[in-house]
């Protein structure tokens, strides 16, 4: 049986294209899986998942809950703000703790880049990185991508921008990687001071003008100001409203294409901001289809991992 390269999913850095596909096709089954009436299956009986959430959550948390359960696993939550972590205990210590009970596999969100990668080289529960600061946030860009070959058959070949607060996104990061290891062609866009330096040299294209970026795309992956990741004193951009007239799409903007292109987003949005609602509610968007699919590919990275023991 085919099985991933990995024992954890830190990255997409760290995934082959072959990884990629082999979580897509397990995808393919569990998204069946979830729309039978019965929608639970014995995959993960007898594997205990703690769900470790340092910074908030809502989407990707009820997520990765909803995928254990549908994979019969026994779950606990954790959240820093009621824990000892608030006590003054170390993560190693926190996470060790939590792993004495018998826990099999670690999915964690932390605001410290690189959290999960420390871990795992301490800890002998598979881990999944649900986010780690600015850094990497895989099992998003996995359904980002899912959603793409569900909605234009494939990914190869497609040209996808990604939207907005690329300096302070995970979101990004992991969906530049996915999406370059499965052969679309990837352009940043947003205001220059949202972009980082050096960008270029990732093999993206870079475009601040958001008319152009989108007349280039097939899909458009639209990304929040991350508000809470940038620094209090450091004005980014003079205003919201200002960065929404400049950057904000609506359906004007799209409806003055000469084509019609997908909208994503990974929530949470900020309505009338990046996106304005007479887009994030039509027929364009696959919003919703992302939240859906997330459950499928999140159910098969864990079974995947499981099988790595
Ligand atoms: C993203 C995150 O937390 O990185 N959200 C998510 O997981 N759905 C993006 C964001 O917070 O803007």
């Amino acid at each position: 049986m085919a099985e991933l390269s990995v024992r954890h999913l830190l990255g997409i850095k760290d995934l082959t294209r072959e990884d990629i596909e082999l979580i897509f096709e397990t995808a393919d089954h569990f998204k069946e899986v979830i729309n039978r009436p019965i929608k639970k299956v014995p995959s993960l009986r007898d594997i205990t998942v703690a769900n470790i959430f340092f910074e908030n959550s809502t989407r990707t948390r009820l997520s990765f809950e909803l995928a254990e359960k549908r994979l019969s696993a026994d779950v606990v939550n954790f959240s820093a703000g009621q824990s000892s972590v608030k006590k003054g205990e170390t993560l190693l210590d926190t996470v060790n703790n939590i792993l004495s009970m018998k826990v099999d596999m670690v999915v964690m969100r932390h605001s410290s880049v690189g959290a999960p990668h420390f871990l795992s080289r301490h800890i002998k529960a598979n881990i999944v990185n649900a986010g780690d600061g600015t850094h990497e946030h895989p099992t998003q860009a996995l359904l980002d991508s899912f959603s793409i070959r569900e909605r234009l058959g494939q990914v190869e070949g497609k040209k996808v921008c990604i939207f907005g607060d690329i300096l302070h996104s995970r979101v990004a990061l992991s969906n530049i990687f996915a999406l370059q290891k499965q052969g679309a062609e990837v352009m940043v866009c947003g205001p220059a001071t949202l972009l980082p330096k050096y960008i270029g040299e990732l093999g993206v294209k870079v475009e601040t003008d958001v008319r152009k970026a989108l007349q280039w795309c097939d899909v458009a992956n639209v990304l929040r100001i991350q508000l809470e990741r940038q620094g209090g004193d450091i004005a980014y951009f003079p205003s919201l409203r200002e960065y929404s007239q400049e950057f904000g799409i609506d359906k004007a903007l799209l409806d003055s294409l000469d084509k019609e292109i997908v909208v994503m987003h990974p929530g949470p949005i900020n309505r009338g901001v990046e996106l304005a609602s007479d887009v994030a509610d039509s027929e364009q968007a696959i919003i919703l289809d992302q939240v859906q699919n997330g459950v499928a590919v999140r159910m098969a990275v864990l079974y995947l991992l499981a099988q790595k023991g």
